[in-house]
């Protein structure tokens, strides 16, 4: 896959999905392997803020946050050619959702409670896992969200068990098929 067509991409890839799905791990070898630039919404809100992701929560709210992460998908509008790493609760609110898809392919990443359980157990950075961390809580708030999360989606991967090149080398040969399809 050449660098020549992603940087030809006219559109954002929003990466969407659970917590520990990968959309970070993703987002920076795209970053690294063909240079595309990186928005981790967690991070642009965390900084603009100048608090981590749980000192918002505690001290403003949840409601704040996700009207954070919606201001900040409009401002986002204008570009294109960017990797959008989504929080993974911003599928879930009705009006991003034309945000994400106005001037962006989505792209769903999936992982079993196992997976997630696996990559998020040291992390104490993600307050909607408080006293969730465990296969039962997991499983219900992704069953939660399957539905929301796969309407959204454009493009669909598992990542349970691959690397994360292997995940990349898949994303990219889905969006070259989509963008072949259309310029046929
Ligand atoms: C959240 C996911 C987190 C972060 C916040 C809420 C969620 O992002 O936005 O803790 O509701 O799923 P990651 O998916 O990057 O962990």
């Amino acid at each position: 896959m050449s660098r020549e067509f992603v940087a030809d991409l006219e559109y954002n890839i929003v990466l969407i999905g659970f917590m520990g799905a990968g959309k970070s791990t993703v987002s920076s070898y795209l970053n690294k392997t063909y240079g595309m630039e990186v928005v981790e919404m967690d991070e642009m809100i965390a900084r603009k803020e100048g608090k981590s992701i749980p000192e918002i929560f505690e001290q403003f709210g949840e409601p704040y946050f996700r009207n954070q992460e919606t201001v900040l998908l409009r401002e986002l509008q204008s570009q294109k050619n960017l990797v959008i790493s989504c929080g993974g609760g911003v599928a879930m609110r009705k009006e991003n959702v034309p945000l994400m898809k106005q001037n962006g392919c989505v792209v769903l990443l999936t992982a079993t409670p196992e997976t997630v359980l696996e990559r998020v157990k040291e992390d104490e950075n993600r307050p909607i896992l408080q006293g969730r961390k465990n296969i039962q809580g997991i499983t219900e708030l992704l069953e939660h969200r399957r539905e929301s999360y796969e309407s959204v989606a454009d493009i669909q991967i598992a990542t349970d068990g691959k690397s994360v090149k292997e995940i990349c080398d898949e994303l990219m040969k889905r969006l070259q098929d989509e963008w072949e399809k259309k310029h046929v």
